[in-house]
């Protein structure tokens, strides 16, 4: 089916509807998730995270990560916890020792959001950790209930989610494959300019730091060149003079980046020449490109020109569609922010108390809501809500 939508930004943009089932995040449920004790708010396709430095916006990014470290090849829940350190990492300081940590997220393919899957689970402290129960629901019929029987013939088992077994998830592989494809940037430069630092070894899991090149060359060549010409198009209106970006494998078959700007045509420079906001938005540009499940953003603005920032959401809208897919981005920019497109419903703003961090979308908070609808952006409305409360009367060194 393809249908045309007008959108209100000036111009013509075209969207397609996929048959392809499409599938997002509606909903997250956390306790003693890290330093949340509680969290339940709904999700749209885009979401900005913002709070005060050490909110836990990367925490909360985290949660989705575990499920997608739990969900993917070679994962499991075993390995998920011990390389966060352990569940009394994971699970909120705060909270009584023999608490449990819990997830619980809803997936949707309709626009009603009416939850197509529920899963959730608790994990019980212990060396191993055990799950306390793992629930899965498809619409309201419950497919999963655990412990059953054989886990109660059997312990050992709760150390296993059903979602990492091939064996048992037949009846939800859907919700395997959509936390095994989530997709997490967080580029570091460095660590793509320099892959063989030894730094940098001992990282399970980076796909755009470390091994964003090998990821490139992993592609199918179609597929691969199809995308790089699209991000050049991105980085001829972004980056002053550059004109081409080019695929490329030198003589031990390692997989290299070049860039050829226009008063130089002879010349081109490779990857460890490139600045850094080059890098960061090849990397963005590759990722919104690549994912069609989830997509999580850290800090998506760092080294970005601020004419660049000030485009990354509507950015970001018009890459969803038509292929659509869901993003969740954590920011602290406002100009990244001051984009009117933004909805209030489409922010959630963290908030740290004695509670733990607080967790509310932007257009539940009522002065906030006011604002946005008196045609303020995000920015204005509610970003002076994440400022330290004692910086305004104090210098920072006295
Ligand atoms: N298990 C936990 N319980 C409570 N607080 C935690 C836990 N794990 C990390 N934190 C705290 O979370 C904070 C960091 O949050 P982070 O997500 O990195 O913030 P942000 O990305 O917003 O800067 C730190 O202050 C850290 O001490
Ligand atoms: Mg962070």
């Amino acid at each position: 089916m393809t249908a045309y939508h007008l959108e209100g930004r000036g111009y013509l943009h075209i969207t397609f509807y996929y048959e392809k089932a499409y599938m997002k995040i509606s909903r997250i449920i956390l306790k003693n998730w890290r330093n949340f004790q509680l969290v339940d708010v709904p999700l749209e396709e885009r979401i900005f995270l913002i709070g005060a430095n050490a909110s836990g916006k990367s925490n909360f990014l985290d949660a989705f990560r575990f499920l997608h470290d739990i969900a993917k090849t070679g994962g499991g829940l075993q390995r998920s916890v011990t390389e966060r350190g352990g569940l009394s990492s994971i699970r909120c300081f705060t909270a009584p020792k023999s608490s449990i940590v819990e997830l619980e997220v809803h997936l949707t393919d309709s626009s009603d959001n009416t939850p197509r899957f529920k899963y959730a689970i608790g994990i019980k402290p212990g060396h191993p950790v055990t799950l306390a129960y793992e629930r899965v629901f498809q619409s309201n019929q419950q497919l999963i209930n655990r412990p059953d029987k054989e886990d109660k013939q059997d312990v050992l088992r709760l150390t296993q989610t059903y979602l990492e077994q091939i064996s048992t998830n037949a009846h939800f592989r859907e919700i395997a494959h959509f936390f095994g494809s989530v997709f997490y940037l967080h580029l570091v430069p460095q660590l793509l300019r320099f892959p063989e630092n030894v730094l940098n070894q001992g990282l399970s899991e980076n796909p755009f730091g470390r091994t964003f090149l090998k990821q490139l060359s992993n592609t199918p060549e179609k597929i691969r060149q199809f995308r790089l010409k699209q991000i050049e198009q991105g980085l001829r209106i972004t980056i002053p003079q550059f004109k081409r970006l080019i695929y490329s494998e030198d003589e031990k078959d390692m997989p290299h980046l070049e860039a050829v700007y226009e008063p130089w045509e002879q010349v081109s420079l490779r990857e460890n020449q490139f600045s850094d906001g080059t890098l960061r938005l090849i990397g963005l540009f590759w990722a919104l490109l690549e994912s069609d499940t989830l997509l999580l953003l850290e800090e998506p603005e760092l080294s970005l020109n601020g004419r660049i920032v000030n485009e990354l959401a509507p950015l970001i809208y018009r890459l969803q569609h038509p292929k659509q897919g869901q993003v969740i981005l954590s920011t602290q920019s406002g100009a990244l922010l001051s984009d009117k497109g933004i909805a209030g419903e489409e922010v959630l703003l963290l908030t740290p108390s004695e509670k733990g961090t607080q967790v509310e979308l932007a257009s539940s908070i009522e002065p906030v809501r006011h604002l946005l609808e008196a045609g303020l952006s995000i920015a204005d409305a509610a970003l002076s809500r994440t400022n330290p409360p004692a910086l305004h009367e104090q210098s920072l060194f006295q």
